[in-house]
């Protein structure tokens, strides 16, 4: 991917000189018009006033093809799709925080956010994000919100990843009222990157990540044949005794 590509693919990058790095990931499409967006900027802001190193991509920035469910990925490990998947994959396996925001769409997460999410099926199953942080925001004209943050929360705890409270604004008819959350919205972001430095532990969401880890153990147990690396890395980390 070129350079110039790349830049305008991440907006409003910070960087504060610190190791500690939070990205954002929007999937509305109205990118700079969106409220959802503006949730996670403040959010990335309390994040950058604490410290971290941010940045926000949105996803309509990338083409993401859908899942095709032809099993490569749980074969070889790779995907036969061809787009700007790995280039977000890699940005948030280098991230230490995750943010995601999604605004909701007939009760649910929007088309594009559900289709990076199905993409992420394969570290799900070999928990290559595990071990990260992060919380989600939502907004919504009147309903929906907060069931769009807890599916957003369900899906990273499936991924490994240890989650914070979050937050969904219903914008009603005043469009301004995404506006008025700021404080809340910087104050999540520094809770984030405090949890991260802390390394804040959360026993009862722990307790469902080694259940769901159990479960994916026996796939990675299946493919052992095709992907002996990935067993062996499951076997040294003890997840697979
Ligand atoms: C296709 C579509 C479906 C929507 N579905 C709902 C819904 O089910 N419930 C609701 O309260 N608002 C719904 N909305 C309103 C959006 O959730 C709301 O305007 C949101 O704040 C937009 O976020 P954005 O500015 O970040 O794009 C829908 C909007 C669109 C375009």
């Amino acid at each position: 991917m070129e350079r110039g590509a790349v830049q305008a693919m991440i907006q409003g990058m910070t960087r504060p000189g610190e190791d500690l790095r939070i990205l954002g990931i929007s999937g509305s499409p109205r990118e700079i018009r969106s409220r959802t967006r503006k949730l996670l900027q403040w959010v990335l802001a309390g994040a950058a006033a604490t410290g971290a190193e941010t940045e926000l991509v949105d996803l309509t920035s990338l083409r993401i093809e859908a899942c095709t469910a032809c099993e490569s990925c749980s074969l070889t490990g790779q995907c036969v799709h061809t787009d700007g998947f790995p280039f977000l994959y890699e940005r948030m396996a280098d991230a230490d925080g995750i943010v995601l925001g999604s605004p909701v769409y007939i009760d649910h997460v929007t088309g594009q956010m559900k289709v990076f999410i199905d993409r992420l099926a394969d570290a799900i199953h070999y928990q290559t994000l595990s071990g990260k942080y992060r919380c989600a925001v939502a907004t919504t004209w009147s309903s929906g919100g907060e069931e769009v943050v807890s599916y957003l929360n369900h899906v990273l705890n499936y991924l490994g990843i240890l989650t914070l409270e979050g937050i969904s604004v219903a914008t009603g008819n005043d469009p301004d009222s995404a506006f008025g959350p700021e404080e809340r919205s910087r104050n999540l972001g520094g809770m984030l990157t405090r949890a991260i430095r802390t390394r804040e532990q959360f026993p009862a969401q722990s307790a469902v990540i080694r259940e769901n880890r159990a479960f994916f153990a026996r796939i990675v147990e299946q493919n052992r044949d095709w992907r002996p690396d990935e067993y062996a890395e499951w076997v040294r980390k003890g997840w697979i005794t």
